[in-house]
């Protein structure tokens, strides 16, 4: 049995888990500081370094407590190393390395990006070769595994990220930060009345572009409001997810034409929780794909989380990928 301590602090949550064997979780604390970022629209990086530094003893307590362990059962720590907020990564590496320090533990670098594909090995075992789409704030990329820990890159966007577009076009609609959330809640309440262009679809790639999607939905806003017209918040809403999840889908499926031997598909991130895009996909895939079983980690576990990063550590731990107390927050990493 397998005891790891998980550390994560790349963006506005400071989260501390202990996962055993990878897939139980013993305890997943996180503490969000959303509420002190509401207000400025959007996460301030010296805010958030401030409210992790504040935050995170008290975290690695509270996970031990729920855990009931203590540090002589936990194997090795893990941390997310990149990618991130560099001020906000670098707090939990400071507390993993100390920790791993103190009491001679191993110390395992996990890229936050892994973190968020295996977040589904909390509820599922996976099955290789896999696909994952993720959806999160800043990123947004379609991977290829052929085992665990082996990426391949076969897709990703140009320019923004779907979380961020999500988060722009709400902003604009005075939606409260992050407004992906209310965006969806708001796009289940109308219809798609307006024209949002489907960018790259027809393209004959894997990649995507939401700078265009977002640029338009501000356009159509400036433009109503310069006529003194009025836009229908929710139906722009609706009209801004139905083209996200169509461009997703497409991109999906034309993905997956060129991978039919995929096993498993797994939908990560935080645009995960997305509930036009999960129906969208469950949809695509029963109708398309039957055979391939569609992975998609419940709500507490699309966010950011240390339990995700204690999953893909677990393999990194098997593989004995250990780093040493010169490991720094890497703000860039990329996930190959
Ligand atoms: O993975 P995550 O928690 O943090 C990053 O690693 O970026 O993703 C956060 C992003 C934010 O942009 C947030 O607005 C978006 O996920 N998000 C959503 C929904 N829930 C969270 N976007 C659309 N619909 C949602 N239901
Ligand atoms: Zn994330």
């Amino acid at each position: 049995m397998t005891r790891i301590l998980s550390v994560e602090s790349s963006c506005d949550e400071t989260s501390v888990a202990i996962i055993e064997d990878g897939s139980t979780i013993l305890s997943n604390i996180i503490a969000s500081q959303v509420k002190s970022h509401v207000r400025f629209g959007g996460v301030v990086p010296e805010v958030a370094s401030r409210h992790h530094v504040e935050q995170i003893t008290q975290v690695i307590d509270l996970a031990f407590e729920e855990a009931d362990s203590t540090i002589d059962d936990i194997d090795a720590i893990a941390v997310t190393e990149g990618p991130g907020l560099v001020g906000a990564l670098l707090i939990g590496v400071t507390a993993a390395k100390t920790l791993a320090f103190i009491h001679d533990k191993p110390l395992i670098a996990t890229n936050h990006l892994a973190g968020h594909i295996y977040a589904s090995q909390l509820e599922n075992e996976l099955s290789f070769p896999l696909m994952s789409l993720i959806v999160s704030g800043g990123h947004t990329e379609l991977i290829y595994m052929k085992d665990h820990l082996d990426f391949e890159i076969i897709g990703e966007t140009q320019d923004d990220a779907v979380g961020e577009a999500y988060d722009k076009v709400g902003r604009l609609l005075d939606l409260p930060y992050p407004a992906g959330k209310h965006m969806d809640v708001l796009a289940n309440t109308g219809v798609a009345e307006y024209n949002v262009p489907r960018a790259m679809i027809n393209e004959d790639n894997l990649d995507f572009s939401f700078s265009g999607m977002k640029s338009a939905v501000m356009n159509l806003v400036h433009n109503a409001n310069q006529r003194g017209e009025s836009i229908n918040h929710a139906n722009l809403a609706t009209s801004f997810q139905e083209a996200v999840v169509e461009v997703l889908v497409t991109k999906v499926l034309k993905a997956l034409e060129t991978h039919p031997e995929t096993k498993q598909f797994i939908l990560a991130g935080g645009v995960a929780a997305n509930s036009g895009l999960r129906n969208g996909l469950t949809n695509a895939l029963a109708e398309h794909h039957p055979d391939i079983e569609l992975l998609i980690p419940p709500l507490r576990l699309c966010g950011d989380n240390a339990a995700m990063i204690g999953a893909a550590a677990y393999h990194q731990y098997q593989e004995q990928e250990f780093t040493d107390l010169s490991l720094n927050a890497n703000p860039g990493l990329a996930l190959v």
